[in-house]
């Protein structure tokens, strides 16, 4: 996108995806979701040079572990990097994955914790151009997905996380609509405990799971020339190189 000068701004935002307000439930909900230490080592092990740049960074777990290293990093949700912010001595910018620009190049680039679950084809295709755009030469691009082949024909869960004083109550439900796409429906009951208030939050947004043929096509047709993606647990792990 090209702004009335003709250059690439870095001021065209997305929409917040409103499920993404609820950052401090998100950070609750899932904080033994990921391996965030394996995922740093992960990004490590690509980078040709100093600087990493992370792709819908969210609350700021991978930057906790990548903080010093000359990290940069890119959400589309306020409330999400006000969280990061607050616990990451870290730059963090407001901005859409598909069409940031920066003027330096990293040594590596990441987008994890199954960000490409918002993204399409097209959009995806942009992500990876923008991930090899600010790569130093021989750096490598870092991803995840959710892994279609585990996608199932609709299904629910029905969660509970407790806390000393928080409950905690997340139900999901999710119709496949097809192309990989599901609409995933939520509800979230709060009740803190010390203070006998609770509340509830429902929304739905859309959610793509990503074939291993789709993420080597989306990578190569990037100019990516070596990749390696790998399935495990439900998700799609892939690492591909400027070389
Ligand atoms: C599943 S969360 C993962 C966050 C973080 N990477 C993690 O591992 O905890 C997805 C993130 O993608 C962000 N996001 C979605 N669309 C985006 C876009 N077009 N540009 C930048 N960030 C986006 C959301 O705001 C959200 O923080």
């Amino acid at each position: 996108m090209t702004d009335a000068t003709g250059m690439r701004s870095v001021f065209d935002l997305p929409p917040e995806i409103p499920f993404y307000r609820l950052a401090p439930l998100y950070d609750f909900i899932y904080r033994h979701e990921f391996d965030y230490d394996r995922q740093a080592e992960r990004v490590r092990a690509v980078a040709s040079a100093a600087g990493v740049l992370e792709l819908a960074c969210g609350t700021g777990r991978l930057a906790a572990r990548l903080a010093d290293e000359e990290y940069v990093g890119v959400d589309a949700a306020t409330p999400m990097l006000e969280i990061a912010r607050r616990n990451v001595g870290a730059r963090f910018v407001r901005a859409d994955a598909r069409q940031v620009a920066f003027d330096r190049s990293f040594g590596a680039v990441a987008m994890l914790g199954r960000s490409s679950a918002h993204f399409g084809v097209e959009d995806l295709r942009s992500v990876a151009d923008v991930a090899r755009e600010h790569l130093d030469d021989g750096g490598g691009f870092v991803l995840d997905a959710h892994d279609r082949a585990t996608l199932e024909d609709g299904y629910s869960s029905d969660d509970r996380y407790e806390t000393d004083r928080w409950t905690v109550r997340y139900r999901g439900e999710s119709t496949t609509t097809g192309g990989g796409w599901c609409t995933h429906e939520y509800r979230v009951d709060v009740r803190d405990r010390t203070r006998e208030l609770s509340s509830t939050f429902e929304g739905s947004y859309e959610m793509r799971f990503w074939s291993t043929a789709e993420i080597r096509e989306v990578l190569g047709g990037a100019g990516f020339g070596t990749f390696r993606v790998e399935t495990e647990n439900g998700r799609i792990d892939a690492t591909a190189l400027l070389s």
